[in-house]
C-alpha cells in the first residue's frame, strides 16, 4: 500500500476540519479528493506531506509510519518530503531564479547531486514537460500554463513516490487543463503515485483510478473510478449532477 490513513482527525485551534479518515491507495494509483470547496480537500491533501499535522490517527505513506499521539520530528517529516512531493496552487516558483535554477536547487541542496547531474535530470524532465525550450526564462515570462508544468517538473526532480496536487487546473483555461490532464495520465503510467484536489467533476473523471469524496470534513464515499457513472450515495450522485 502506498497511502493508508486511519482514523485521522485533524483540527484548527478548536474547529475541526478533518473527521476520522480512513483511506487506501495502492502505488500507481491516481487518487483524486472531489468535493464542494470547505470539504476539506486540502487540509487532507496537506496531511500526506505533514504541512498539516493531525491530532490523532495514523498515517502510511511511501514506507514511512507516523502514529499522531506523537509528534513527528522535525527530521522524519523532511525525509518524508523527499518522498512525497507537493505541487502548489499558486506555484511558488522564484521569481528570481530562471527555470533551470528553480529546478536544481532542491536536488542539489538535499540530495546532494552536483551540479551537472542535476541540470542532466533537469533537462529529461523538462523535456518531458515539454519545456525544454524554456529552461533559461525566468517564471514571470512564461504563462499560467506553462509556470505549472514547470512546478511539476520541480516537484519530479527530487523523483518522489507520491506526488501531491491541489487544484492544479483552478487557475487555467480549458485547453491548458487538457495539457494538465494529458500530463497527469502521462506520469500515472510511470507508477508514481499521485494524489489530486479538484472540485471539477470533468478533471477528476478524466485523471482518477481512485475517488474519494467528501463533504463537511468527512469521505461520504471512496472507490474506484467506475464509482463516476455508479456513485453508491445519494450526496456524490447529487454532486455529479451539478
Ligand atoms: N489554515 C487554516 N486555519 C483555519 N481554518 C482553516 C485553515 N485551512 C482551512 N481551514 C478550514 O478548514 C475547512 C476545510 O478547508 P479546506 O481543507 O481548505 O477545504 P477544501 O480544500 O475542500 O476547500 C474549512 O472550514 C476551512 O475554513
Ligand atoms: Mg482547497
Amino acid at each position: 500500500m502506498s497511502i493508508h490513513l486511519e482514523g485521522v482527525n485533524c483540527f484548527y485551534g478548536g474547529q475541526q476540519a478533518l473527521y476520522d479518515i480512513t483511506l487506501n491507495c495502492a502505488q500507481g494509483e491516481t487518487l483524486v479528493l472531489l468535493g464542494p470547496s470547505g470539504a476539506g480537500k486540502s487540509s487532507l491533501l496537506r496531511v500526506l506531506n505533514l504541512l498539516e499535522i493531525p491530532r490523532s490517527g495514523l498515517l502510511s505513506i511511501a514506507q514511512q509510519q507516523f502514529n499522531f499521539t506523537q509528534r513527528p520530528s522535525a527530521a522524519a517529516i523532511r525525509t518524508l518530503r523527499q518522498d512525497v512531493g507537493m505541487v502548489f496552487q499558486q506555484y511558488n516558483l522564484w521569481p528570481h531564479l530562471t527555470v533551470e535554477q528553480n529546478l536544481i536547487q532542491a536536488p542539489c541542496k538535499v540530495l546532494g547531486l552536483s551540479r551537472s547531474e542535476a541540470q542532466a535530470r533537469a533537462k529529461k524532465y523538462l523535456e518531458r514537460l515539454r519545456l525544454a525550450d524554456y529552461a533559461q526564462r525566468y517564471p514571470l515570462h512564461l504563462s499560467g500554463g506553462q509556470q505549472q508544468r514547470v512546478a511539476i517538473a520541480r516537484a519530479l526532480m527530487m523523483e518522489p513516490q507520491v506526488l501531491l496536487f491541489d487544484e492544479p487546473t483552478a487557475a487555467l483555461d480549458p485547453e491548458i487543463t487538457g495539457q494538465v490532464v494529458k500530463i497527469i495520465n502521462e506520469l500515472s503510467a510511470t507508477n508514481i503515485t499521485q494524489v489530486i484536489v479538484t472540485h471539477e467533476v470533468e478533471v477528476a473523471k478524466k485523471t482518477a483510478s481512485h475517488i474519494v469524496y467528501m463533504e463537511n470534513g468527512r469521505i461520504v464515499e471512496q472507490g474506484n473510478a467506475d464509482r463516476f457513472t455508479h456513485p453508491q450515495t445519494r450526496e456524490f450522485a447529487n454532486y455529479l449532477s451539478h
